[in-house]
């Protein structure tokens, strides 16, 4: 049912609270970090006396003061808190000073001399592959005969594809705050997606036990992956100032800390050949796949898995070979975000599809269709999943005629025939987005449900709020197991001491675990109110209905408040967990095979764009997208989803450009020089559909499908739709091969690209063997 956001007239009015909102304490200390200028180097010596002398200040903390572990690293543990002795990147945490105001700390912070012996730095993936730098072992995946198929293919490309990385720029940065509680407890209320990780690392760092810290959460300002390991970093500084100076420390990075500190999407890169028929089906590939994961390994091994596990996308790959490399530099560490390697994954397998496409003069979207996966046959992944859920080729035959893209296509031929400066270009592409965590231990989620005597129902559950309605969704879930009207649940703030050792809110897998979780608690507590209705009045149990706050028992009718209130006065307990885990999933880490999946998420998305070739200027003209969320918990929600995750993956492909200079610095660390999408760059048409009548072929909570993330990788329809502008000005046959992102600089360089090459007449005649 679409019903808004629980907290939409909070967040529109001011009124919600965020970390930062929360009043708290007199004696508040604000912390900021101090953190390296250089990239790659041994500390000589710190002087902090300036530090010290500094206005307002009350204490600094460094890698000495931290009592327990000085780490937050999630699966390794290679990221310390505060360096010890050794730098591995520019912006890394040295030390955390605390103060009475907010600017007093960040001021004094910037005064530490710190004398550095430069040591020489790894900046780029090439020269990591270069070293053979790498966080992880690389890993290797093959399928068929790759290389015997290669060689028998009568065509043949081999070329790279490259795409940019991308800061999280949620809108509420990172923030913790640590309040000192009797007999060493520690109270942490912390923006994170992954409030039970850094319950964990606050109780390490400061050598206490998991049941001496507590972490809550109410709302995240956007968290998109950015908050799911970064925040323990934040909560444990804070947590280390706070036990030294017995105070309340509030830890919040400025927007330009915030970037310079916190990872972000990781970059790739892709050399590969692929080897095809003339109408487009690929018969071979091999894929050497490659991501800038920083100095540390923080989730970069499953990442990189889910580009592995989605460089398929939607396609069926018979002979293939994946090398896999997690390429160590001195930059920040990576992370996660929204689509967690998948949607690299995918743009490789996207843009190798297109180029197949150019080099055929065939339309993409003919090639797309010829390397669909099967449903009977041709229809196992690389990985070793078989796609038994596969509604691809229906879905995308329903948005090219919704779409009207063939015949769109010939108008676009026709305008840039005529139309010199101005070109247009148009792309569908298709999303196949794996569901659940690979790692399956994470497949699991709690829930605690208490209702009172009024009726009322108070929800807790293992997930968190980051503005995808999570909250709103779960709710939903318990009014309907229990008959009550929404008004009657109240989700509170996620809390490691109500339910324990839960997941990271993270995979897009929040609703269907928590959900279930909170639909077993529901349940439980439905069939206990049953079960003492029917004795009460001599009923059959199962006769006993819950409807509009209603409970019918025979004859009988009451409400659901006067209910409890009889049962709490017969001593029934109003109070049940809950518990869930995704059954039938199961996946080798080492050998990356088996069922990482418990099902699919599909999707596909027409973009259309104007280049301007005089400037590199791109312009969305209209999107269609039609999206499977299954039998949609809440549409309007979902909706929201699919443009939000939809126009973030625009910005990653089109605007959002990380730079770095030969020192390793990050230039772009505030929105005057990193160009997230505004209102203005909306398309100006937008029709966003979501598949009806398709029910989840598994059983999720109410046959739902995930929808955090799969609609971000819809935005590859953008980047191929500039591709095909940029395409228009050369020859046919002529790859005209863009990167990503394809900022105007990017599209200036592709366009004189093809203009040089169209000049010169390179591009071979279709039906020779093509050149490798
Ligand atoms: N939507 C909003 N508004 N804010 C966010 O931070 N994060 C995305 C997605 N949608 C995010 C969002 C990411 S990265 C994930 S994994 C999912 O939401 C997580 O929530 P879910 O499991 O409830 O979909
Ligand atoms: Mo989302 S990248 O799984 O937090």
């Amino acid at each position: 049912m679409s019903i808004r956001h629980e907290s939409a007239h909070l967040h529109v009015s001011g009124q919600a609270l965020y970390a930062d909102d929360i009043p708290l304490p007199a004696n508040l200390l604000h912390a900021a970090f101090g953190s390296s200028t250089i990239a790659h180097g041994r500390i000589r010596s710190i002087d902090m006396s300036a530090v010290l002398a500094s206005p307002g200040v009350v204490a600094v903390a460094g890698a000495s003061d931290i009592p327990g572990e000085n780490n937050y690293g999630s699966i390794l543990h290679d990221d310390p808190i505060f360096a010890p002795g050794i730098v591995q990147y520019a912006g890394a945490p040295l030390f955390a000073v605390a103060a009475t105001g907010y600017t007093a700390a960040r001021k004094a912070a910037g005064r530490a001399r710190v004398d550095y012996e430069p040591l020489p730095a790894i900046l780029d993936i090439r020269a990591a592959l270069a070293a053979q730098s790498m966080v992880l072992p690389t890993e290797r995946v093959e399928r068929g005969r790759p290389s015997e198929a290669l060689a028998r293919s009568p065509y043949r490309l081999r070329g790279t594809v490259l795409m940019g990385g991308q800061d999280h720029f949620y809108l509420e940065g990172q923030i913790a705050i640590a309040i000192p509680q009797e007999e060493g407890g520690m109270l942490l209320i912390s923006s994170t997606q992954h409030p039970a990780e850094v319950q964990q690392v606050v109780a390490q760092a400061l050598a206490r036990r998991a049941n001496q810290v507590i972490v809550q959460c109410r709302r995240m300002g956007g968290g998109f992956g950015g908050k799911e390991t970064q925040p323990a970093l934040i909560a444990a500084a804070a947590a280390v100032l706070a036990h030294k100076t017995g105070r309340p420390v509030k830890l919040r990075l400025d927007r330009d800390t915030d970037m310079l500190m916190t990872g972000k999407r990781h970059d790739f890169l892709a050399d590969y050949e692929v080897g095809f028929d003339s109408t487009g089906r690929i018969i071979a590939l091999t894929v050497l796949l490659a991501s800038r994961c920083g100095y540390s390994a923080d989730l970069s091994g499953p990442v990189n898995d889910r580009a592995v596990a989605h460089i398929d996308n939607a396609y069926f790959l018979e002979n293939v070979a994946i090398v896999s490399c997690r390429c160590k530099t001195h930059t920040v560490s990576n992370t996660a975000f929204r689509g967690f390697g998948g949607p690299q994954g995918m743009v490789v397998i996207e843009q190798i599809i297109d180029s197949i496409a150019r080099k055929l003069r065939l339309d993409p979207l003919e090639v797309r269709e010829r390397n669909f996966y099967g449903t009977d046959t041709r229809n196992v992944t690389h990985y070793g999943q078989t796609v038994e859920d596969n509604i691809i080729q229906p879905l995308v035959e329903r948005l090219a005629a919704s779409s009207e893209y063939r015949k769109r296509r010939e108008q676009i031929a026709r305008w840039n025939a005529q139309h010199g400066v101005i070109k247009r270009g148009i792309a569908l592409t298709p999303v196949k987005f794996g569901i659940s965590f690979t790692a399956t231990m994470w497949n699991k989620a709690g829930a605690l449900l208490h209702v009172y005597t009024d009726g009322t129902v108070l929800l807790n559950h293992g997930g968190t709020e980051m503005g995808q309605g999570l909250f709103t969704k779960v709710a939903q879930i318990v009014a309907c197991e229990l008959g009550l009207p929404l008004t009657a649940i109240r989700v509170s703030a996620t809390d490691t001491s109500k339910v324990p050792n839960t997941s990271a809110t993270a995979a897009s897998s929040s609703t269907d675990l928590n959900g279930k979780a909170a639909q077993a608690a529901a349940q439980a507590i439905r069939q206990r109110l049953a079960q003492f209705a029917a004795e009460t009045w001599g009923v059959e149990p199962a006769k006993v209905t819950f409807q509009d706050g209603q409970v019918f028992a025979g004859e009988e009718r009451f409400t659901f408040a006067e209910l409890v209130r009889l049962a709490n006065g017969a001593r029934v307990s109003l109070s049940s967990t809950g518990y869930y885990r995704t059954p039938k999933i199961g996946w080798d880490k080492k050998t990356l095979q088996g069922r990482p999946f418990f099902y699919y998420a599909y999707g596909a998305a027409v973009s259309e764009v104007s280049v301007d070739t005089l400037t590199g200027e791109t312009q969305l003209l209209r999107v269609d997208i039609l999206h499977d969320a299954g039998s949609s918990l809440n549409p309007a929600i979902d909706l929201g989803q699919v443009e939000g995750g939809f126009l973030q993956g625009v910005g990653w492909l089109t605007s959002e450009e990380l730079w770095w200079n030969s020192q390793g610095e990050l230039h772009t660390h505030a929105p005057s020089t990193y160009k997230i999408p505004t209102a203005r760059d909306w398309p100006s048409l937008f029709r966003v559909e979501l598949l009806e009548g398709a029910p989840n072929r598994e059983d999720t909570i109410y046959r739902s499908k995930a929808v955090g993330e799969p609609p971000l990788m819809l935005s590859i329809s953008t980047l191929l739709a500039i591709r095909d502008a940029i395409a228009s000005c050369g020859s046919s046959g002529q790859l005209a091969e863009i990167t990503a992102p394809a900022t105007p600089e990017a599209v200036l360089r592709a366009l004189a690209a093809v203009r040089a090459e169209a000049k010169a007449g390179v591009a071979p005649a279709i039906g020779t063997e093509a050149a490798v």
